[in-house]
């Protein structure tokens, strides 16, 4: 990976900024701002309309063939969205359930995802049932296997959840499901550009992300894979111009069959192009081997006196949330700001199946990405302990 693309940003006093916050938004390479930027220059000298034809082939193939390399699946599979809510609700509210199906989520589920859900229910009559985890947070898939049956309509996976860093097995989960007629969903927000994510390994009919976070793309972007037999299965109440005409004064036709169904017509193309540029450049090498990175996060974070570490499960990703007793999590937060190092106050009703059944009301949520170096942690462990023996004082 090129040097200048690693590189992290100021903060607003010139120091090197130390940014642990990429589970909110992750910081955009030189590559998509340059191409995002290209796009609103051109739109203010030529305008915004031939702005768009004349990307056009970035804008309406590039983008697609190459987030569908990026997941492994067809390009025809995956639309565009502004957001990964946004892509969700493409697609789950429109399930065809009825009082006899059965929806299985986990307690890793988020927040606005279980919003549909709870709609859907309320509308369809359809039952919620929460997969039981371990004593130690890892999701129990022999209830899974021991469980599962036709009755079970949808199936909803978070790889990666954002208030904890648990990296949930979505693979053993798709062979377990595989045999049985549900729909199977994952939400690979938090899990797309910081480890491996392959729809075609997975065995999902449905996979939502964002492309502000890992893949380091611009705010306003969001996407799905929308298998050809889910897609079938929707009630579709709406079709957009580009993908319908309306021929006469009494109806309509729908004039394309791919996932792009799913999309509003309208965008913003600087995001889409910037979109392009953020899978250009995690086509071309984004380093899946930063656990050695993983690990020393989680290990300064455990190390730091009267830390209580939030983080369930076996396998970890780069994020670890973690809370004091004595120390509300924005104070945490403030200092280490002033330090110069962005890291999140979390909420655990985000989380709230996992974080209301722990007692997690907020905490802190530091991440790491490839950009993000040793020295960092280091720095973020120095000046954690600082924050926590200043409070201890206080
Ligand atoms: C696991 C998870 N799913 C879904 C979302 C929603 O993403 P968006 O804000 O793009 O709608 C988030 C946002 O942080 C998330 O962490």
């Amino acid at each position: 990976m090129h040097s200048e693309e690693r590189r992290n940003g100021m903060d607003g006093t010139g120091r090197r900024l130390i940014h642990l916050n990429t589970a909110g938004a992750g910081l955009m390479p030189q590559t998509v701002r340059a191409a995002m930027t290209a796009c609103i220059e051109r739109e203010a000298a030529t305008g915004c309309y031939e702005t768009e034809e004349f990307f056009d082939d970035v804008l309406q193939r590039e983008v697609y063939q190459r987030l569908a390399r990026v997941v492994g699946a067809p390009a025809e599979d995956v639309a565009l969205f502004d957001s990964a809510t946004r892509a969700w609700c493409a697609v789950v509210p429109r399930l065809g359930l009825g009082p006899s199906d059965t929806v299985w989520v986990t307690p890793y589920e988020y927040a606005g995802n279980l919003i549909s859900l709870f709609a859907l229910r309320d509308r369809t009559g359809c039952r919620i049932e929460v997969v039981p985890t371990l004593p130690g947070g890892d999701l129990d898939l022999d209830w899974m296997a021991a469980n599962i049956s036709d009755q079970v309509a949808f199936v909803s996976v978070t790889h990666i959840p954002s208030g904890c860093g648990i990296v949930n097995p979505v693979e053993e989960i798709g062979r377990i499901l595989a045999p049985y007629r549900c729909f199977y969903a994952v939400d690979a927000c938090q899990s797309i550009g910081q480890v491996p994510v392959d729809v075609a390994r997975i065995g999902c009919q449905l996979l939502t992300g964002a492309g502000r976070k890992f893949l380091r793309g611009p705010r306003g972007t969001g996407f799905a894979y929308v298998a050809p037999e889910l897609r079938q299965a929707l009630a579709t109440d709406f079709h957009d111009l580009h993908v319908a005409h309306v021929d006469s004064a009494t109806g309509y036709r729908v004039t394309d069959t791919s996932a792009r169904v799913l999309e509003l017509a309208e965008r913003t193309t600087a995001a889409v192009a910037g979109l392009n540029a953020a899978l250009t450049l995690h086509e071309s090498g984004t380093p899946f081997d930063h656990k050695e990175l993983f690990q020393a996060l989680r290990a300064t974070v455990a190390g730091t006196p009267g830390v209580e570490l939030i983080a369930p499960g076996e396998v970890q990703s780069g994020i670890v949330s973690f809370r004091h007793p004595g120390l509300p999590a924005d104070r945490i937060r403030r200092a280490l700001g002033e330090q110069g190092i962005n890291v999140w106050k979390i909420v655990g009703n985000h989380t709230p199946l996992y974080m209301a059944q722990h007692g997690v009301d907020t905490a802190v949520r530091a991440s790491v990405h490839y950009y993000n170096t040793l020295e960092e942690i280091d720095a973020f462990g120095r000046a954690l302990r600082e924050a926590v023996a200043a409070g201890a004082r206080s």
